[in-house]
């Protein structure tokens, strides 16, 4: 398993250019199932969650080609096992985005349970009671869910009890080709539902209202091929900002979307950084001084990301005073807590709130990665503390951040993978 070691203390200076988003290349891969003919997706990051998704597009029939440095080629015109098994499930629980379109395009899916992982029990219950709303059958056996619908599903109305990005993306594609209407109410927001309904418009879909609450779809008997460019990755880019501020440098931050992050931009801001947008694809972040305590609470887009509360934790561990950090989406998403404690940081937890007690200074150790964007906050915390850090298990950062060493290394940072 490889390590980083990184030597804390040097200032991140030049510029990162952002890369494709995990979080949006994942359901596009998926929708190319709805159809038989080829889809072409560009700024596809080489992340190992992109890996598993392919292999588990390839399990199921479909044939996919790189057709360029980041694009790919997905030719689903024969889909003999409409199927997600166990062994690639339990690497990668967003392998759920396959159930709407295998029982949209081929009236059956078998999708096993995604396990629970770092960060809580991550069940599906929505994705099945929306499909269910479509006319599927359901039945959850052997740890496995599968859906049938022999002559088609209808539109439906469905309304979500909670806000679920992946729900909202697995009946968006199962919807696209039912019979008929099918509202979605209480839908979630995020930027990845709008790129993904903008690529399934450009295969031919009828959809109104992504990125609100309310999703509107009128069914159409089919979808055709399509070539689409994945949207910038903003949890990259959040974690860049945080870097820049954390490092007291200056990052130039390109081929990003700005507004995709304007809840992190406000805190930022309020806690000392100065930010600046030269462009409609360009931020420059840089903060001279130690930031202020400025509390937070995750919220569904457009609130603060989930995704950037490890890394906006870290920074606050470095901060003037006492900050309450509080996690409304996931029950258990404070693993880097204790890891950030090895490194320094005073921070207590009490049910979903962190109280962070900034300190002057971090000091390096040897930390664990417990799940993708905890490890994202060690890197940071890392690149501050005095010392050297040796950061274990680093195929967690691998699956959602494209060769974050080099683009580190690329600003300054004294980082390097060890196997
Ligand atoms: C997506 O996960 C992202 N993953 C997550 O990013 C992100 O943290 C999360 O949305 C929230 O923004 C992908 O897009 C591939 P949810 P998702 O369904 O869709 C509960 C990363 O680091 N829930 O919006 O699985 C759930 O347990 C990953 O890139 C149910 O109870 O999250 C959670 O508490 C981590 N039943 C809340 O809803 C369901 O059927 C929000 O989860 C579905 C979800």
């Amino acid at each position: 398993m490889d390590s980083f070691r990184i030597a804390g203390g040097v200032p991140l200076h030049g510029e990162v250019r952002i890369s494709g988003a995990k979080n949006s290349a994942l359901p596009a891969l998926a929708a190319c199932l709805l159809t038989d003919e080829s889809v072409i997706l560009h700024r596809i990051p080489s992340v190992r969650d992109i890996a598993t998704m392919q292999s588990l597009l390839e399990y199921t029939g479909a044939a996919i080609s790189t057709c360029s440095d980041n694009a790919l080629r997905v030719d689903a015109s024969r889909l003999d096992r409409p199927e997600a098994p166990y062994d690639v499930v339990k690497t990668m629980r967003a392998s759920s985005l396959v159930l709407g379109p295998l029982v949209a395009r081929t009236g059956r899916a078998r999708v096993s349970m995604p396990g629970g992982c770092a960060i809580g029990a991550r069940p599906i219950n929505l994705h099945v009671a929306a499909l269910e709303q479509l006319g599927a059958t359901i039945e959850q056996s052997h740890g496995y869910v599968e859906a049938i619908a022999p002559h088609g599903l209808q539109g439906g109305h469905v309304h979500f009890d909670r806000i679920t990005v992946t729900g909202t993306e697995d009946v968006l594609m199962a919807a696209v080709l039912a019979k008929g209407e099918t509202v979605i109410r209480n839908a979630a927001r995020e930027p990845e539902v709008k790129d993904l309904a903008d690529l399934l418009v450009k295969m031919g879909a009828k959809i109104e209202g992504a990125g609100t609450s309310i999703i509107r779809i009128q069914g159409v008997e089919r979808l055709h091929g399509a070539r689409h460019a994945i949207i910038p990755d903003r949890i990259e880019t959040g974690t860049f900002a945080l870097a820049a501020a954390m490092t007291h440098g200056e990052l130039t931050i390109a081929d990003c979307f700005p507004e995709h992050i304007a809840a992190l931009v406000f805190k930022m801001e309020q806690a000392g950084a100065d930010i600046e947008q030269l462009d409609s694809h360009t931020l420059r972040v840089r903060c001279a001084r130690r930031p202020k305590s400025i509390d937070m609470a995750t919220e569904e887009y457009p609130g603060f990301a989930t995704d950037l509360q490890a890394q906006y934790m870290a920074w606050m561990s470095t901060a003037q005073g006492i900050s309450f950090i509080t996690e409304t989406i996931f029950e258990n998403r404070f693993m880097h807590v204790l890891e950030l404690a090895r490194l320094g940081a005073n921070i207590r937890t009490e049910g979903r709130q962190a109280i962070v007690a900034g300190e002057n200074e971090l000091t390096g150790a040897q930390v664990i990665a417990s799940d993708l964007r905890a490890s994202a906050s060690l890197v940071l915390a890392a690149l501050v503390a005095r010392g050297e850090t040796i950061i274990d298990r680093v195929y967690h950062m691998d699956r959602g951040y494209e060769r974050i060493e080099e683009k580190l290394a690329g600003v300054g940072a004294k980082i390097e993978r060890i196997q």
